[in-house]
């Protein structure tokens, strides 16, 4: 079985691939000025699942995340897309994809991370419970297709290793394939991410995964 190699996004040359995975498996439509709008600002919180055997070179998972203050009182990531190529679900690759990108948010001083998912999306729903996530409300008719949404929240406790004296620490829990990107793109110091979409944060979600 080929083995998984994970790493951050690398520039616009990945998001054909971004798009066609998300397109085949989430619900709601999305124009290229969605996916730039979290992959300019935030290229470090998007991860590519890519095999490692060398009959693949297309990535068969891919997560897109953005992260910001929320109410100028907890520093929130948000997972706005994630997708597994069918013929490669059910082998870790999305609890990967999630892990790396929370490990990426603990470096800018993440306090909790945020989603949404169809009410009956039961593989995203169990897949999130299994990494610690909680339901936190139903959306009525959130989607466009009239679905109920869950509104799915991790905690994420702090940590000494947010401190800047022991960021070097923080890259631990990466693969190895990604340590050196993540540590290159690091924004420092951490507890500094700002507001930088017009949205209000509830409507950090004016793009959601399904
Ligand atoms: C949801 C999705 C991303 C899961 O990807 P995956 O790589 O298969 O997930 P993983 O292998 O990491 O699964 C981790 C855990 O999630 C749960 N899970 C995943 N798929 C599941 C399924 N079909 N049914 C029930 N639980 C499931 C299990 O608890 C699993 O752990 P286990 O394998 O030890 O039982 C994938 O099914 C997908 O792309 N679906 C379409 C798009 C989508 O729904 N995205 C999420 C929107 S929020």
């Amino acid at each position: 079985m080929a083995g998984i190699m994970y790493r951050q996004y690398a520039g616009e040359s990945d998001l054909p691939h971004i798009m066609s995975l998300v397109q085949n498996e989430l619900s709601e439509p999305y124009v290229v000025y969605t996916y730039r709008y979290f992959l300019h600002q935030w290229p470090h919180l998007a991860f590519l699942a890519f095999p490692t055997d060398h009959g693949h070179s297309d990535p068969v998972g891919v997560i897109v995340c953005k992260q910001s203050m929320h109410r100028n009182l907890s520093n929130r990531g948000y997972i706005a897309m994630l997708s597994v190529s069918k013929d490669w679900r059910k082998r870790g690759i999305a609890s990967a994809l999630v892990t790396n990108s929370i490990e990426a948010m603990k470096m800018d001083g993440v306090d909790e991370v945020v989603l949404e998912t169809e009410f009956d999306n039961n593989a995203a729903l169990s897949l999130y419970e299994s990494l610690g996530f909680i339901r936190e409300k139903r959306l009525y008719r959130f989607y466009l297709n009239g679905k109920d949404a869950f509104r799915l929240v991790l905690s994420v406790p702090p940590s000494s290793e947010n401190s800047s004296d022991t960021q070097s620490d923080d890259t631990d829990n990466l693969s190895a394939s990604t340590r050196s990107s993540v540590s290159s793109r690091r924004r420092p110091p951490p507890y500094r991410a700002i507001r930088i979409s017009p949205y209000s944060d509830d409507e950090d979600d004016y793009v959601s995964s399904r």
